[in-house]
């Protein structure tokens, strides 16, 4: 079988796989991995030498140099923008000459805060090309956020555009980059690259500004790609823990890119010809892999959307579809939820006939979200694939593969190729056959982070140090009779709120930088539409009465502070929190009154106050 074949001899599947790729200089190493907290290594063809970039483009121009790679589709209805491999070749090595003369070397970061536009593949392509390593932050970040990530990454330059649009929604990128800008902290940024998208009206810094298309059109396409070392950084891309700031996820050139080629192709059956759509922004992990890196990498035309697959209405998703010939749709479970939430209607104009596989990403998908998107999206014809992963992995990790349709809704079913998952208790032992657990895995795959940017014993801290000797990767998740993964959700304090990953404590520290705010307890509450939103439980300054008015200043200081991604749905005042006699918030508690659940606090004898668990009960805002 080709799953045991995978796991039990690595070197010799990944150095087969590997060859999908064009090697400068050939790796002669396959895997050379440490698990040992003592000493984390990880490290994939060690000894080889390609350019990312050069395998995403221009290994593609021999043959298929008017193959279309990319199909834009603007935010509102308008005409589709197509790029062919040459035309993507010719883009990306000139704004890579651009770079290089304003001074960008090998190993210098880069920020690129951009809309959904072909300019942000080109920015991740070129930035490949030279050696430079990307940090992609997704527009719905703040300028505090945004200055966070540039500050920690040093990044020497910022790649934006005047404005986002989304949803007919303009965003002001470049206003967001001059406030990120001017925060004390950041020292390193020489130039900031502005692509006129809108064309809307914005500040200009002569000294710093470079003007997008006024580069381009002067620099030469000639730019030569740079031989990189398999293990040299492609990108860090920053997400959220259960403590602290947001950590750099770095992850590598040559496992990476094998492992997003490999695992695009497989899990999405994909064949030459093939229109693959997948939805998420490039400012997420699913979007690099599966809408940049994967199928760019196998030569394939990815079709890439400004805005909302819902606007101006639900009648979009089925049009693109139509129009383009869509086979693969890869959405998150949010995004179905919204579409099944305005019923089948509209869905009866398109036929969306070329659909074969319809996956999701990001959070778990109910039941019923998985059996609308099967019968409707899907007309009962295409294969529904629930991909379990991470930013951490790189690609996808659990997941059912096509042809292979065990109809389980709500199952991520088994590993992929290479993947040795295992279910552990809290005290770190196996549970074999059915059972719960922490999901851990036990070996490397090529696609796995190799490090956090910075900092490698936070690494080491995060992710080898629960369950030494196996990587933790903080979801639960069940086994059934058939050895199917079923995941349950995060067994640590992130939130998953609409496919967004966000950390709770990031939404505390943020709340109690506001000077009325005395504490904060943050906690992930079901919703809906969005599978969890933000509950927020605040005790303010003395000083300071519970208001309408305090109400929305606070939502508005979480959107300023972290984005309006975070934007909280639920904040309940309280006297004071629950907390354990050496003064620790008892989340669990919260969780349970934020969803109504106050029949099962569990025991709440060991708080140094219970009386404070009626009082919140009493005014819990959320009486779904
Ligand atoms: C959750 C997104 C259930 C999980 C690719 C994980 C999922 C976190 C699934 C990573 C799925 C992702 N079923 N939960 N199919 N896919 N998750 O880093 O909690 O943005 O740890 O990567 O999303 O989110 P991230």
């Amino acid at each position: 079988m080709e799953y045991a074949r995978s796991v039990q001899s690595p070197n010799a599947y990944w150095g087969e796989q590997a060859k999908r790729l064009h090697w400068i200089k050939p790796f002669y190493s396959v895997k050379n991995v440490s698990f040992d907290p003592e000493n984390v290594s990880i490290r994939w063809f060690e000894d080889g030498y390609l350019n990312v970039c050069e395998n995403c483009v221009d290994r593609h121009l021999a043959n298929n140099a008017d193959k279309t790679a990319i199909i834009w589709e603007p935010d509102s209805i308008g005409a589709p923008r197509l790029i062919s491999y040459r035309e993507l070749h010719d883009e990306v090595c000139r704004l890579a000459s651009g770079m290089k003369a304003l001074g960008v070397r090998k190993g210098d970061r880069v920020a690129i805060y951009l809309p959904m536009i072909p300019e942000a593949i080109f920015s991740m392509l070129a930035c490949a090309r030279i050696g430079a390593i990307h940090s992609v932050v997704f527009g719905g970040f703040s300028p505090e956020a945004l200055a966070g990530r540039i500050e920690d990454c040093g990044a020497k330059l910022v790649i934006t555009a005047d404005e986002g649009l989304r949803g007919g929604r303009c965003i002001p990128l470049k206003h967001n980059v001059d406030a990120a800008l001017a925060h004390p902290g950041i020292s390193t940024v020489s130039h900031v690259i502005v692509m006129r998208h809108t064309h809307g009206e914005i500040q200009w810094n002569d000294q710093r500004d470079v003007d997008y298309q006024a580069l381009t059109r002067s620099a030469s396409p000639d730019c030569a790609a740079e031989p990189m070392n398999a293990e040299d950084p492609l990108f860090i891309l920053y997400t959220s823990g259960s403590t602290g700031k947001p950590k750099g996820v770095l992850h590598s050139s040559g496992g990476y890119l094998v492992y997003a080629a490999y695992s695009h192709e497989r899990v999405f059956d994909y064949q030459p010809g093939d229109v693959y759509w997948c939805t998420a922004d490039v400012g997420w992990i699913t979007g690099h892999s599966y809408v940049v890196y994967g199928p760019l990498a196998n030569g394939a035309t990815t079709l890439m959307c400004e805005g909302l697959p819902n606007y101006p209405d639900e009648t979009r998703l089925g049009e693109i579809i139509d129009t383009h010939n869509v086979s693969t749709l890869y959405t998150a479970p949010t995004a179905i939820r919204a579409f099944m939430a305005k019923g089948d209607a509209p869905f009866r104009d398109s036929r969306r006939s070329t659909l074969k596989i319809i996956a999701t990403a990001g959070e778990p998908i109910n039941p019923a979200a998985w059996n609308w998107y099967h019968d409707v999206v899907g007309r009962g014809q295409a294969q529904v694939i629930d991909t379990w992963w991470q930013t951490e992995t790189g690609g996808v990790m659990i997941t059912p593969l096509p042809g292979v349709d065990r109809h389980k809704p709500g199952a991520a079913t088994q590993p992929f190729f290479g993947v040795c998952p295992q279910l552990v208790d809290n005290e770190g032992h196996e549970i074999e056959g059915p059972g719960e657990g922490n999901l851990v895995i036990t070996d490397s795959w090529p696609g796995q982070m190799r490090t956090l940017w910075g900092d490698h014993e936070r690494f080491v801290q995060t992710y080898f140090s629960a369950f030494p000797g196996k990587y933790c990767s903080g979801d639960g998740a069940r086994r059934d009779e058939q050895g199917d993964y079923w995941i349950t959700g995060r067994v640590d304090d992130v939130i998953n709120v609409a496919g967004h990953r966000l950390g709770t404590a990031e939404i505390e520290s943020a709340l109690v930088a506001h000077g009325k705010v005395a504490e904060a307890a943050v906690v992930g509450c079901p919703h809906d539409l969005k599978g969890q939103g933000i509950y927020i439980y605040v005790t303010l300054n003395q000083g300071f009465l519970p208001s309408p008015e305090i109400h929305e200043e606070l939502r508005q200081w979480v959107r300023k502070e972290i984005g309006p991604v975070a934007s909280p749905d639920w904040i309940q005042f309280a006297r004071d929190l629950p907390k354990t006699r050496s003064g620790k918030i008892m989340r669990r508690i919260l969780r349970k009154i934020a969803a109504n659940e106050f029949d099962q606090l569990g025991d709440v004898s060991t708080l140094a106050d219970p009386a404070v668990v009626p009082q919140l009960v009493d005014a819990r805002v959320n009486r779904a």
